[in-house]
């Protein structure tokens, strides 16, 4: 799957693009109902909210199969690659949980500032993905995007460990001020199976879910092979250090394993 010119455009001066509904039901509901399953299982990957509920999940495509899959899909690899003009590999795999009523607030952050200082990421050459696997509306906690401020580099951001279980290195209110003066704030909903394309300097975050509707959305890092990480510090389970290039699955290998799956649970 290639993006057109002017979704490369769009890309390129905004620093996100949003592809509606890229994932069939048939697709998203097998990962929804996965993650659920994951979310329920006890083990270091599985981060949970100070009260208790699940915050993210990592690394799913390493223990579980049809988040492999997803991992792996030409739907998501060939546009990042067209952008990046190489490879890439998976840097990062996590599934927010942002579960109904006790989902809490990711802080203004970009996301090249965390794998610059603990990962030793060379240059911000990795794309954020997120699909959707519950309808986003603007009342259960969308992600928050600042516009344009891609384009102001890597911002001075102090590491706060502190407001939830996710240390985070966060941006000052005076930062957030002055790019929102310039950019605005857009936050993408959708349909379960949007994609939403970002850039690892664009300015996100996200408010706490007071809603009863979840907000669970997988985000995966795709950094390009060239710019791997030089000095990682975090678990192998949060930065992954297995460089190789991801070879896509057929395009049609999710849905298979929707099919093969549900006929063995009947
Ligand atoms: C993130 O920035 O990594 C997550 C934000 C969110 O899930 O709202
Ligand atoms: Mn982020």
């Amino acid at each position: 799957m290639r993006l057109t010119p002017e979704q490369m455009e769009q890309f390129r001066t905004e620093g996100w693009l949003l592809l509606p509904e890229l994932f069939t039901p048939e697709e998203v509901d097998v990962l929804r109902r996965e993650a659920v399953a994951i979310y329920d299982q006890h083990r270091p990957e599985v981060w949970r909210e100070k009260n208790g509920a699940p915050r993210t999940a990592f690394a799913a495509h390493t223990y579980n199969e049809a988040f492999r899959l997803l991992g792996a899909h030409p739907r998501m690899i060939e546009p990042v690659e067209q952008v990046f003009g190489e490879k890439v590999y998976m840097h990062q795999y996590k599934i927010n949980a942002k579960s109904a009523f006790t989902g809490e607030v990711w802080q203004w952050h970009q996301d090249y500032g965390t794998w610059k200082r603990d990962d030793g990421m060379l240059e911000p050459r990795a794309m954020n993905i997120s699909v959707f696997l519950d309808e986003v509306m603007p009342i259960n906690g969308p992600l928050m995007l600042v516009p344009r401020s891609h384009n102001a580099g890597d911002l001075k951001a102090s590491h706060d460990l502190q407001t939830t279980s996710y240390p985070l290195w966060t941006l000052d209110e005076d930062t957030v001020t002055r790019l929102v003066k310039e950019g605005g704030i857009v936050a993408p909903t959708g349909k379960p199976g949007s994609m939403l394309m970002f850039h690892g300097n664009l300015v996100h975050g996200s408010a706490g879910n007071i809603t009863p509707y979840p907000r669970k959305i997988v985000y995966l890092t795709l950094n390009a092979v060239s710019n791997y990480i030089r000095t990682p510090t975090r678990p192998e389970f949060i930065a992954h250090q297995d460089f190789a290039p991801i070879v896509p699955v057929d395009d049609d290998a999710l849905v298979r394993y929707a099919r093969s799956h549900r006929q063995a649970a009947e």
